[in-house]
């Protein structure tokens, strides 16, 4: 059966791009048709300044939320990162066949060590070595399949060459991945700057909708979303990205074709409402059965904690693995 692996951070609060980029997708197809894993890499969320408190919370509200989404314990397998230690074992190995010249030509890891630095802070040595930890999330569990937004594609690309170049090393020892992605949706842009991604580490604000946002604010932050000048309704990301944006959004959430849904449109206002109303109705169910998940802490602990364990039980041959073929003399 194919093994799919998938992961978020809680870096912050989860967006509308992560949901319509990843989770959906997540819920309703990739659970059913493969055995699959996915995780809240809280780990990663270590890479850049953090409040300890926060990314606790965020954890639980990032699991919670994967649950609300419709993921389901019985079918797929939920977990936190740091409850299973064959990641960072693994990650040590794949550290010892990466290059540095490799990590710092990630697109993430120049934008995101350019913004440090422009803030006068300094890069974490952990913010270059973060695709690495990545390429062993995936690699530890035989992943055939990452399903993943636009955004992390050159990754999971880095933990195929990875994957490759230790099997040649070292005789074949890990499944080759491949990255998946949305047929529309892959990369949700900012309302208010539709040439930047809608991420959930940026600073909050009113181009960026939160899956737990109220349907007014909703309604208000894509109401006010920046659209471009002229009067048509096209579809055309380059030259209308704000249009191409809202349409990007309006598709996924009703099924449509982005194009296509441009040609009922005379103005920007009747686009922007049925936007902001067909993302309220797409998040009211998962904001539902958020609200009921939190009324029961415990059921959450006891997913993550069966979730572990499982978790553990498939990666550790795969890592065992990976120590005996790369030199390492087993424990006696
Ligand atoms: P993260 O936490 O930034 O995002 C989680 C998922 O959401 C997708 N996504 C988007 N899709 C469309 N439009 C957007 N605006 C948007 N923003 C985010 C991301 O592509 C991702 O699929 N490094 C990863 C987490 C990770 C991981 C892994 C993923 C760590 N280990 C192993 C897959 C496999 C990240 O930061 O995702």
């Amino acid at each position: 059966m194919t093994r799919v692996f998938s992961g978020i951070k809680p870096t912050g609060h989860v967006t509308l791009g992560n949901y319509l980029g990843a989770m959906r997708r997540w819920a309703d197809v990739d659970q059913y048709r493969a055995d699959s894993l996915f995780c809240i890499v809280d780990l990663h969320a270590l890479t850049v300044d953090h409040d300890p408190a926060r990314v606790r919370r965020l954890s639980r509200q990032g699991a919670t939320l994967l649950l609300a989404a419709g993921l389901d314990p019985e079918v797929c397998t939920v977990y936190l990162q740091s409850h299973v230690d064959e990641h960072t074992r693994l990650s040590y190995l794949l550290e010892c066949v990466a290059t540095d010249g490799e990590m710092r030509r990630m697109i993430q890891y120049k934008e995101k060590s350019a913004r440090e630095r422009e803030r006068g802070g300094s890069v974490r040595l952990s913010l270059l070595t973060y695709p690495v930890l990545m390429a062993a999330d995936i690699l530890a569990f035989g992943t055939d399949e990452v399903p993943v937004g636009d955004d992390q594609v050159q990754h999971v690309e880095l933990a195929r060459d990875l994957a490759v170049r230790f099997n040649q090393r070292y005789g074949h020892t890990f499944v080759v991945p491949k990255a998946t992605g949305p047929e529309v949706a892959a990369r949700v842009m900012n309302l208010q700057d539709p040439t930047s991604k809608m991420g959930k580490s940026e600073d909050s604000g009113p181009g960026i909708v939160y899956l737990l946002d109220e349907p007014d604010v909703v309604r208000k932050k894509v109401m006010r979303a920046v659209t471009d000048s002229g009067r048509e309704v096209v579809y055309d990301r380059e030259t209308r990205p704000g249009v191409a944006n809202l349409l990007d959004i309006l598709a996924a959430c009703t099924g449509g074709e982005p194009a296509a849904l441009a040609g009922a449109y005379q103005s920007y206002g009747a686009l922007k409402k049925d936007t902001a109303e067909a993302v309220v109705e797409v998040l009211r169910p998962v904001q539902e059965r958020h609200r009921e998940l939190c009324a029961d802490p415990s059921h959450v602990d006891g997913v993550l904690r069966d979730g572990a364990e499982r978790a553990r039980a498939m990666a550790r041959p795969t890592v065992d693995a990976a120590y005996r073929a790369i030199g390492l003399l087993p424990p006696v």
